[in-house]
């Protein structure tokens, strides 16, 4: 998968500004910067739920199929192993992943539950659950575990990590945290003000930072 050259503005102010860059089959990429440095809009238009103004997409494979989990999870009015079920409703023999993949997260319980009302917790987890029952081979997750604790947010990086190495599948993780890129990522990118500041192997770039805007921000977060 390769961006060139992309662009998106809003009012006339640009909030993601790309030249060049691949992201290798196989492996998971982290997404970090502070709140408003374009991450969602990257995650979004590489779900292609928004276009870009300027710039394409060049897949390098035909058979990418996203699954895409928004920042901003969703329950919808039905149980919650419906929800879960949503991306196959009508193919029972998909019923014990589903089952599977909420146990994994801690929510198997809350499998009648109607879906709207559960917390913002409960909620990301079975918006996770379902992200993976589309069983993409280019998953997207935008800050998936910003509304957990920190038991269930090891369970998700745990199913995500086997997801990943079950299908070999691209993974683009939006995150805050450093602690979790360290944890789960291959490759880091770090975003300022729209803009790519430093891209390289994780470990690598948690240790050994390049750029002087990379410092900075890692000497800030890398707590967190
Ligand atoms: N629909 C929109 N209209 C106007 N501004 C937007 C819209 N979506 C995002 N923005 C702005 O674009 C910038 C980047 O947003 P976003 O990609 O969501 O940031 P991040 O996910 O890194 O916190 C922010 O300044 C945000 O306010
Ligand atoms: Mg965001």
């Amino acid at each position: 998968m390769r961006i060139q050259k992309l662009r998106k503005s809003y009012n006339n102010k640009t909030v993601l500004q790309l030249e060049d860059f691949c992201f290798e089959a196989d492996r998971i990429y982290a997404v970090v910067g502070t709140n408003g440095c374009g991450k969602s809009t990257l995650a979004r238009i590489l779900a292609a739920v928004l276009p870009p103004d300027k710039g394409s997409l060049i897949l390098g494979r035909e058979d990418y199929q996203i699954s895409y989990m928004p920042q901003k999870s969703y329950g919808f009015q039905m149980q919650a192993l419906k929800n879960v079920l949503l991306p196959c409703p009508k193919d029972a023999s998909r019923k014990q992943q589903a089952l599977d993949y909420m146990q994994a997260l801690g929510i198997l319980e809350l499998a009648q539950q109607p879906g709207h009302r559960l917390s913002g917790g409960e909620t990301a987890r079975v918006a996770l659950a379902r992200t993976l029952m589309s069983d993409g081979n280019f998953l997207i997750l935008d800050e998936p575990t910003a509304a957990m604790d920190m038991q269930s947010t090891l369970a998700a990086e745990k199913l995500i990590r086997e997801y990943q190495q079950e299908k070999h599948c691209l993974v683009l993780l939006v995150t805050h945290s450093i602690k979790q890129a360290e944890r789960l990522a291959d490759e880091l990118l770090f975003f300022q003000e729209g803009q790519l500041v430093e891209a390289g192997p994780c470990r690598e770039m948690l240790q050994a930072p390049r750029d002087p805007r990379t410092r900075i921000f890692l000497d800030f977060y890398s707590s967190t």
